[in-house]
């Protein structure tokens, strides 16, 4: 299959990273055959310095023709005292915007070897497979006004939601709960905020359309506490953007790791595009020490999310099990007995991995 990929690196360890992902999708194409052309493009503060814009027209045109998109970070010290339309960040929300990709699927397994990786208890966070479905295009998050007022000492955010945009992805959600272990909680603030109230409201029409799936209803205060209390309780939550910003990053300590979470930004039609979960990691980026990981894993969801590519994709997630249980492990992690190692290290183990699969692969066929 030929597909045209579009990478977009961002800043900080995006750049780093980014390259893990070309080089093990690489390896993919030439297992089996395909053709997957990769075009860059500047996004955050990149593209704030070399086009004066975090979201350069060029960029979007390349995103709305691809087959899908892999994005690596953005955001930076650098930027950060820019006004709120300039910013890093404000190139990846309105990327994410402009593509209509309201669901954002966050997929929180951790590998065995890295049980003990995690500060929390091998036996709380053992077995614990979570789907964070975290709407991604309304909310806090893009409601207007968002505005200073009364020379400055006053501020104002606001919290929209159309009754359509909760409505698609709570039926995402149902959709993926049955594909899984049919339970799914649905998180939001109803003791307190009317958008939550009508969220509630959907969510029990919608479950007269999926009676095999049980839901329930948590606050999130308490679903925060839940998620690392008693981890495997959860199948699928699915809640409003910003909430699912913040449970996200927290759960991703059930995996020892930040650096592990991949994600993918979908809409209807399969068109996606395919970021880690974490930031730029100002405070690491330039020392070749970023876990690649949670972006290799996020190139993973895009060929099984935007190509259905099944079987390549469950082999990359494979070849980095593996390259774990070998040991093998970045600076945000330990294992113990283990071999820590940088950024290009961790790529080549993992491209090791995949290519002694497909030479016993070949050996097994013969
Ligand atoms: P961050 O996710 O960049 O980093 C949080 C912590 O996790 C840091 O200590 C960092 O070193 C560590 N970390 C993150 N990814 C890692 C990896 N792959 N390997 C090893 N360690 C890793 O969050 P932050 O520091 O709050 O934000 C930094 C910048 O990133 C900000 O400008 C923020 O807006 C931006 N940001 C961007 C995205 C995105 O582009 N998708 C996501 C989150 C934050
Ligand atoms: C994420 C990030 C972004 C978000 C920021 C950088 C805009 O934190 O992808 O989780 O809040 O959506
Ligand atoms: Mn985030």
């Amino acid at each position: 299959m030929n597909k045209q990929i579009i990478l977009l690196p961002g800043d900080g360890i995006g750049k780093e990273i980014i390259e893990s992902a070309k080089l093990v999708l690489n390896s993919v194409a030439s297992e089996y055959g395909h053709r997957f052309t990769f075009h860059q493009h500047a996004i955050g503060g990149d593209a704030i310095d070399q086009y004066g814009t975090p979201l350069p027209e060029d960029t979007i045109k390349a995103c709305q023709n691809a087959d899908a998109i892999l994005l690596g970070a953005v955001g930076g010290k650098k930027w950060d005292s820019l006004p709120g339309y300039m910013r890093p960040e404000k190139g990846l929300l309105g990327i994410r915007k402009t593509l209509g990709l309201f669901a954002n699927l966050r997929p929180v397994k951790g590998f065995s070897s890295l049980l003990h990786a995690s500060p929390l208890k091998e036996d709380v966070i053992k077995g614990s497979d979570i789907l964070i479905i975290r709407e991604l295009t309304g909310g806090l998050y893009f409601g207007q006004p968002s505005e200073r007022r009364e020379n400055g000492n006053a501020v104002v955010d606001t919290l929209y939601y159309h009754r359509s945009e909760m409505e698609r992805i709570i039926d995402k959600a149902f959709q993926s709960a049955r594909l899984r272990n049919k339970r799914l909680t649905s998180v939001d603030k109803a003791n307190v905020l009317e958008s939550s109230r009508m969220w509630r409201e959907i969510v029990e029409e919608k479950s007269k359309d999926y009676p095999d799936v049980a839901v329930e209803h948590l606050l999130v205060d308490a679903a925060a506490m839940k998620l690392i209390t008693q981890p495997n309780h959860f199948d699928v939550i699915v809640t409003e953007n910003l909430f699912g910003d913040i449970l996200s990053d927290e759960a991703s300590v059930l995996t020892g790791s930040l650096g592990m979470l991949p994600s993918a930004s979908i809409r209807s039609d399969g068109v996606g595009l395919y970021e880690p979960v974490h930031g730029s990691a100002p405070d690491i980026a330039g020392k070749g020490i970023a876990n690649p990981l949670g972006m290799i894993l996020s190139a993973a969801l895009m060929l099984r999310h935007s190509f259905q590519m099944e079987e390549e994709a469950a082999e990359i997630e494979e070849a980095v099990n593996e390259t774990l249980e070998q040991g093998y492990y970045t600076a945000d992690l330990h294992i113990k007995g283990g071999k820590q190692i940088g950024t290009k290290e961790m790529t080549e183990m993992v491209l090791e991995n995949l290519t002694t699969k497909s030479v016993s692969d070949s050996i097994c066929s013969s």
